[in-house]
């Protein structure tokens, strides 16, 4: 059976960072707190205000691009999970596929917050097995910054900004991605979400003055149904596939919050060096945490690796995806026909 593997990891981070110091000077809080409550040191933010999701999003396609040693032009399709789009529309997808110049590419943004690279690499993987396109591009980008109150303490000390990008391409040899479990439920939507600026409150000064353009979480409560979600469908899928502890090679869970990450590993009986965890850097870059682990732990995966990707976000949306990894190293080859036209351009 024909399954979507990825065969290149690219990467965007800005250089500015925002530490547990520099928010003492800005809300009542403190390093210790910041670091046992979620296991954050420290977060990297956009600050250029010209720059958004799309810059970061088209920087990771960027890399992804060279690393394949593939041209734009050959890009199928391309998916962009954010909640934090340049603008309503047109979607960030469009402008990804303008300043990429992926002149053969159609795609379209999905919002599934911290969910969002899993329900898109989930359907882009769809795209490649049904056999119509052969290069899809999913990028997780997310400018938490620009929804965050930063007078807000209970949520400014959470979330970063950044970017991932995977390419997807068909897989005979049994890898790639095998299986997902999806999950929204919708009913409680309101405990983490952003009312301001949508058809239920167009952007107003009213909107402005109750704060509704930024973020809100109530956090205890949705920590308990991250914590469930995300270690019961991780479960779900290592069930299906017949997969015990000692079969995962690595989990790469979503960001939000090192005491999430702990009880999820733990229900699935693997050690936390099978983790990959990176939120001491990055914080929560809610889209972008899965692809950003994938990048910075790919030269340490090998082929045929069992993966298990699983997320919580608002929504509230969670899901899982078992994944063979299809490469070695930090770049899979360039397919010879490729390398022929890359060594006919030199
Ligand atoms: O990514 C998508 C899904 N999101 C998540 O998975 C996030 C889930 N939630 C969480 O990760 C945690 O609930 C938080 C990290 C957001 C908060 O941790 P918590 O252990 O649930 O703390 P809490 O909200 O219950 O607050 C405990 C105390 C409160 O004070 P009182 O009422 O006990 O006096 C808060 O006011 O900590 C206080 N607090 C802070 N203190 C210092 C809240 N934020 C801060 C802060 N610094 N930044």
């Amino acid at each position: 059976m024909l399954h979507a593997a990825i065969t290149a990891v690219g990467h965007f981070l800005p250089e500015d960072r925002l530490t547990n110091a520099d928010l003492e000077q800005m809300v009542d809080t403190n390093d210790e707190w910041i670091r046992s409550r979620t296991g954050i040191r420290e977060r990297r933010i956009l600050r250029d205000e010209d720059k958004a999701t799309s810059f970061m999003a088209t920087e990771a396609a960027r890399e992804v691009l060279r690393k394949r040693g593939i041209g734009a032009e050959e890009i199928d399709v391309i998916i962009v999970a954010t909640v934090t789009p340049d603008m309503f529309f047109p979607a960030t997808a469009c402008l990804v596929q303008a300043q990429i110049g992926a002149t053969n590419a159609w795609g379209f943004d999905l919002s599934a917050a911290c969910s969002g690279f899993l329900f898109a690499l989930s359907t882009g993987a769809r795209f490649i097995e049904s056999g119509r396109y052969d290069k899809v591009l999913v990028i997780g980008a997310d400018k938490m910054s620009s929804i965050v109150d930063y007078t807000d303490r209970n949520t400014c000390v959470l979330f970063g900004d950044g970017a991932g990008a995977v390419l997807l391409e068909a897989d005979v040899a049994g890898n790639g991605i095998l299986d997902t479990v999806l999950h929204t439920d919708g009913s409680n939507w309101d405990m983490l979400c952003m009312k301001g600026g949508g058809s239920l409150n167009p952007s107003s000064h009213e909107t402005l003055d109750k704060r509704l353009h930024y973020l809100h979480q109530e956090g205890r409560a949705v920590f308990k149904f991250a914590v469930e979600g995300m270690a019961g469908v991780a479960g779900t899928i290592m069930e299906r596939n017949g997969l015990s502890g000692e079969d995962v090679h690595y989990l790469i869970p979503h960001q939000a919050n090192q005491r999430i990450i702990d009880a999820t590993a733990r229900r699935m009986g693997i050690t936390m060096e099978k983790v990959t965890l990176n939120i001491e850097r990055y914080g929560n870059t809610t889209a972008a945490t899965i692809p950003l682990c994938l990048y910075d732990w790919e030269g340490d995966f090998r082929r045929g690796d069992n993966l298990v990707l699983a997320a919580f976000g608002g929504g509230f949306t969670w899901g899982a995806a078992y994944v063979k990894w299809a490469y070695d190293g930090s770049t899979m080859a360039v397919p010879a026909e490729q390398e022929e036209v890359l060594v006919a351009a030199e």
